[in-house]
């Protein structure tokens, strides 16, 4: 994705879902609650976005997924007159289908194309499927995570209109009940998530509505959930029993969590260069613990790595291209996956074909991002990339750095896997690429 692609998409989505709008009030006010909803999506991921420092094209595309996530609503509304898609169909498929007919996605690469419509298909999923990629699953979970807390957001503002004429179809015309049911109560208190299919009253549907907290995938977003203070007024809006009282525990003994990490943490007051290296810098900081304390802590600041693990399939085995080099750290020679820095300003995949065409000379087709981690967030303060490289060309000449030796060879698959962490396979990261690696291909099961 580059620079332009948002504003583009952007203005498609205004000029969409304006479309709808016909004038008659009944119409407009549905149109309405969904172009707002999709806009302040928009700004939640922005948030959560901000918090896990995304930058680049993957905030780009965590920001389109938001925008888009529910632009199969307009259709369905015209069509049906219903947001329910029981009496519908799933307005998540119909999204996709509302993306392809009006060509919203094919400026951008077939793979971010592919994430974004996954993302759109699959936000209101029961669970997600087993089969998506690292990638396409880590857009998907936040295009959930930023939509939930907005769909919070309009629950609360619904229990709060106090026109006696407002939507009930937003409670699915529950009755407003005056306990927890025995099902409600029983599967909440034992799992946090309740099922739909209980439902009797209006409590029951907010206890529901209080489980999805257990759904939200990634810290930064239960933190944006929790400050705005969403699931605190739908708790004030439930009667008070022996039962909500409950229900009302357990959400702040789960939601715990996040005063638990402020007692953990330590807050920075200030940060001095001590030595600027070539690849990285030294730097000392000052830092308060929650009780008062005062310590110094020292830290690596190194531009992001990437990794390539380059797959190759000769005579009916895989193999991968594998790099040997002399480390000065451990100053021995060891066999690794192709790895390298960021340049200032880019991307990592476009680092992770460069370094691999520089140190083996061979080109990939395909590039599938397998995950992202801080390498030792002791003292390191960078991240660390790794990608799967397939459809490999050789063009057969390196293109190395003055003072860089660098010999390749294609080493078997089984042999890294039984050699990797002893021997010349002794750097640590190409662990973190292989698990990435093994996981990606499925070859670790996860249950
Ligand atoms: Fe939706």
């Amino acid at each position: 994705m580059n620079n332009t692609d948002i504003p583009r998409i952007r203005a498609w989505f205004e000029a969409y879902s304006g479309s709808f709008l016909t004038g008659d009030e009944m119409n407009d006010k549905n149109i309405r609650l969904k172009i707002d909803h999709s806009y302040r999506v928009l700004e939640r991921m922005s948030d959560i976005a901000d918090r896990l420092k995304l930058g680049g094209k993957k905030r780009s595309i965590a920001l389109t997924c938001a925008l888009l996530h529910d632009c199969g609503r307009f259709e369905q509304f015209e069509k049906y007159r219903t947001y329910a898609d029981v009496r519908s169909e799933n307005h998540g498929r119909l999204g996709v289908k509302v993306l392809e007919e009006n060509d919203v996605l094919t400026d951008l690469t077939s793979k971010t194309a592919e994430i974004i419509t996954k993302a759109v298909l699959l936000h209101n999923a029961k669970a997600l499927p087993d089969n998506l990629t690292a990638e396409q699953r880590y857009f998907t979970e936040l295009t959930r995570d930023a939509d939930k807390i907005d769909i919070f957001n309009v629950v609360v503002e619904y229990y709060l209109d106090d026109d006696p004429l407002k939507d009930r179809t937003v409670v699915h015309n529950l009755p407003e009940g005056e306990d927890v049911c025995d099902e409600v109560f029983e599967e909440f208190m034992h799992e946090g998530h309740v099922t739909f299919d209980f439902m009797k009253s209006v409590v029951d549907f907010k206890v529901f509505q209080i489980g999805w907290v257990w759904d939200i995938n990634n810290r930064a977003a239960l933190r944006i959930l929790s400050e705005l203070g969403y699931v605190e007024r739908i708790i004030s809006l439930m009667p008070v029993t022996v039962r909500t009282t409950a229900v009302a525990e357990r959400y702040r003994t789960f939601i715990q969590i996040l005063d638990d990490e402020k007692r953990l943490s330590w807050t920075e007051i200030s940060r001095e260069k001590l030595h600027d290296c070539r690849i990285f810098s030294l730097y000392s900081s000052q830092r308060e613990s929650s009780v008062g304390t005062t310590s110094t802590a020292y830290m690596i600041e190194a531009p992001d790595w990437v990794t390539i693990v380059p797959l190759i399939e000769k005579g009916g085995e895989d193999y991968f291209v594998m790099v040997r080099q002399y480390r000065h750290g451990s100053m021995d020679v060891t066999t690794e996956f192709p790895a390298g820095t960021l340049e200032p300003g880019e991307e990592p995949e476009t680092a992770a074909l460069r370094e691999l065409q520089e140190e083996t000379g061979y080109k990939a087709g395909r590039m599938t991002w397998l995950g992202s981690v801080n390498p030792n967030p002791a003292f390191l303060t960078n991240n660390f990339t790794a990608y799967l490289a397939e459809e490999l060309t050789s063009t057969g000449t390196q293109n190395l750095d003055e003072h860089e030796y660098v010999d390749y060879d294609l080493i078997p698959v089984s042999e890294v896997v039984r050699r990797m962490g002893s021997g010349e396979y002794s750097n640590g990261t190409m662990l973190m690429a292989l698990m990435y690696y093994l996981r990606e291909s499925g070859k670790i099961k996860l249950d």
